[in-house]
């Protein structure tokens, strides 16, 4: 039996807006909303089981298959033996072996001098965004930046930095709002290198024309490009920028890598003052031992003339949903990077669509506010190098029936995308 004061304080929560619109929806469409799914059994070419149902799985981002690897496999199970299951101290105390080897090999691989480990990017955004600026810098964030990105900024606001946003990928707003918000000491500028939800790409060459005008520097959480785009899985910065002198890089060691962790690219210096101005890296525990063993493996991968072919196996996957897609003739977004968005639009029918579709065996993510803008749902599609191209066809077939059954968006007489 709960005290009457955390009675109160649940009472309390269920008043917040996103719990009530939480709530509306699962009241309103409680056969429709597919969520907390709990998979029960991973199958070969990417099904898996959910209670007794078998699903093709179109919502994971281990977008190389690299989850299924036998050398990652083996690398985890060996660093379970060397390292045991924990570090067990924060990483400022002591880090193992593994920890400075893997930072090593992400630098080498990634074309930075060095790189500096955090658990997550979640953790990442948290700890460096915040320590990065002081109360006489700006923090200038796209307006569709991820979550983490928006939470950092608000830890940097509360210690006395002036936050900003601008609109979205739009370069002239970026130049607005340095240009409004002068003078200031530094200005650093928080962007996606993917944004999640609509696999967009933002105009890196163009946004960082307009932060160097204004002596700011780019900040790319490169989250869902680490490892599948750019040469050799680098990203998006490289190839667009041509070097790392005015960027910070935020990569994940889970998704593409299919480990766990993330990592910042930086020089020698700024990893020194990282690693003394990030809270979570200081205050929060580092990523078990076992995982860095294995993303020294995928390293080599990432480096060696096999991930071409794992990145043509991705890439020849995701041509095959692009064109059925476009055959059919559905509005999506993305497509460059393995995540690709088929727009449906109202709240309901994007559930009930995803629902369906699970229904003949395909699991999409249906996404709906305020993930994604008001009644712009979305069925999110995640790619992966592993998938089969009949179930890939299969996906397109079911997608086709479902455009049968309720009204889709249509791109009229051409080929063009939602982005
Ligand atoms: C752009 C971006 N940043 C951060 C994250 C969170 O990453 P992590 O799970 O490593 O905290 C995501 C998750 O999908 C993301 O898309």
């Amino acid at each position: 039996m709960s005290s009457p004061c955390m009675q109160k304080l649940v009472r309390a929560m269920r008043q917040s807006g996103l719990i009530r619109y939480f709530e509306h929806l699962a009241e309103q469409f409680p056969d429709a909303h597919l969520k907390d799914l709990a998979v029960d059994r991973m199958l070969p070419d990417r099904r898996i089981e959910v209670d007794g149902h078998i699903v093709y799985n179109f919502g994971s981002d281990s977008f190389l298959g690299l989850d299924c690897d036998s050398r990652v496999i083996e690398a985890i199970r060996q660093g379970l033996d060397t390292w045991g299951t924990h570090n067990g101290a924060s990483r400022a105390f002591c880090s193992v072996r593994s920890n400075v080897v893997a930072e090593r090999k992400l630098a080498d691989w990634l074309g930075t001098e060095e790189t500096v480990i955090y658990p997550s990017v979640t953790l990442a955004n948290l700890g460096a965004i915040p320590g990065l600026v002081g109360k006489q810098d700006i923090l200038v964030i796209d307006e569709q930046a991820h979550n983490s990105i928006q939470e950092g900024a608000k830890i940097a606001r509360a210690n006395g930095t002036r936050v900003v946003s601008f609109g979205h990928c739009d370069p002239v707003a970026l130049d607005n709002a340095l240009r409004t918000s002068a003078p200031y000491r530094c200005a650093i500028v928080a962007i996606d290198g993917v944004y999640s939800m609509s696999g967009e790409l933002p105009p890196l060459a163009e946004l960082n024309r307009v932060a160097l005008n204004h002596n700011a520097i780019l900040y790319v959480d490169d989250a869902h490009a680490t490892g599948v785009t750019g040469s050799q899985g680098r990203g998006t910065v490289l190839d667009s920028l041509g070097s790392y002198d005015n960027t910070l890089v935020v990569g994940s060691l889970s998704k593409g890598f299919s480990c766990a962790g993330a990592f910042i690219g930086c020089s020698a210096e700024m990893k020194m003052l990282l690693k003394m101005r990030s809270n979570t890296y200081i205050f929060g525990g580092p990523v078990v031992p076992a995982y860095l063993d294995a993303v020294c493996v995928v390293c080599d991968i990432m480096m060696s003339g096999e991930y071409q072919l794992l990145i043509a196996r991705l890439q020849a996957n995701l041509g095959r949903l692009r064109k059925g897609l476009e055959r059919l003739g559905l509005v999506y977004q993305g497509g460059v990077s393995p995540i690709v968005s088929v727009l449906v639009g109202g709240e309901e029918e994007t559930l009930r669509a995803g629902k369906w579709l699970y229904e003949q065996g395909y699991y999409v993510q249906s996404v709906a506010f305020p993930a994604v803008p008001y009644h712009a749902g979305v069925l999110r599609i995640q790619i992966n190098a592993n998938h089969t191209s009949a179930s890939i066809d299969g996906l397109v077939n079911a997608l086709s029936e479902l455009a049968r059954r309720i009204e889709m968006p249509r791109v009229q007489n051409t080929n063009k995308r939602a982005a």
